[in-house]
């Protein structure tokens, strides 16, 4: 079997569509999954939560994406750019995945990927992420693809009742994106690349 390292980062990218809801709606009934996660990701169904992403898409707002191991068209998470600001190019990064999946470097490399897009098709020159204190591995994949962490904001969000700190993280578009370690560094055959 191969080791759970030698199989890091083999997943690719392509666009979300309402199809996903279903292999995403599993990840929403996960509390452990969702406990980090904004109170209206924690609240939706597979369906709505697709049904907004793609409605903001449509309003140009943001590109969302299904994540998937290369050679499946399974969704096994979701990585999307939100708040996009075309004046400022800034856009707001998040991302989930499927408990079964964590620690393979999946993640990281679908923040990479992601970025990637980012910089290349919708010309950002900043991309944030907002990563509750307590949540390490998501603070830990995106520092491994290059983000910054910038600050700290002090009782910022109500995390099951509680006021809870927030990491802010930043990734300018002249940092250098990390590399992955060994497997492929490659967007996926799928349409991600082409556009929106
Ligand atoms: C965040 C998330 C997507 C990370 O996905 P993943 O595929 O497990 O991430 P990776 O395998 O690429 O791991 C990234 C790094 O974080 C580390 N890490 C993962 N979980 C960790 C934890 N609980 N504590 C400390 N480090 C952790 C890994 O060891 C790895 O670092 P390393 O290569 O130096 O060992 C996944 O944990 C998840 O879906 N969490 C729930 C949703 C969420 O919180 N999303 C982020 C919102 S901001």
């Amino acid at each position: 079997m191969a080791s759970r390292r030698g199989r890091a980062g083999r997943v690719g990218l392509r666009l979300l569509v309402s199809s996903d809801a279903r292999a995403l709606n599993s990840i929403l009934h996960d509390g452990r999954a969702t406990r980090f996660l904004p109170a209206w990701v924690r609240r939706a169904t597979g369906r709505q939560f697709v049904a907004r992403v793609l409605r903001e898409q449509r309003r140009g707002e943001g590109v969302a994406f299904a994540i998937v191991p290369i050679g499946s068209g399974e969704a096994i998470g979701q990585v999307r750019l939100f708040h996009w600001s075309p004046a400022d190019r800034v856009a707001e990064l998040g991302f989930w995945i499927r408990r079964k999946h964590w620690g393979r470097g999946f993640g990281t490399q679908a923040v990479r990927l992601a970025c990637r897009y980012g910089f290349r098709v919708m010309s950002l020159h900043r991309i944030e992420a907002v990563v509750l204190a307590g949540n390490e591995g998501s603070k830990r994949a995106l520092e491994k693809v290059g983000f910054r962490t910038e600050g700290r904001s002090r009782g910022s969000h109500l995390l099951s009742g509680r006021w809870t700190d927030a990491w802010r993280l930043g990734l300018l578009r002249e940092e250098r994106l990390m590399p992955s370690r060994p497997g492929p560094r490659r967007l996926s055959r799928t349409r991600v690349g082409r556009g929106t």
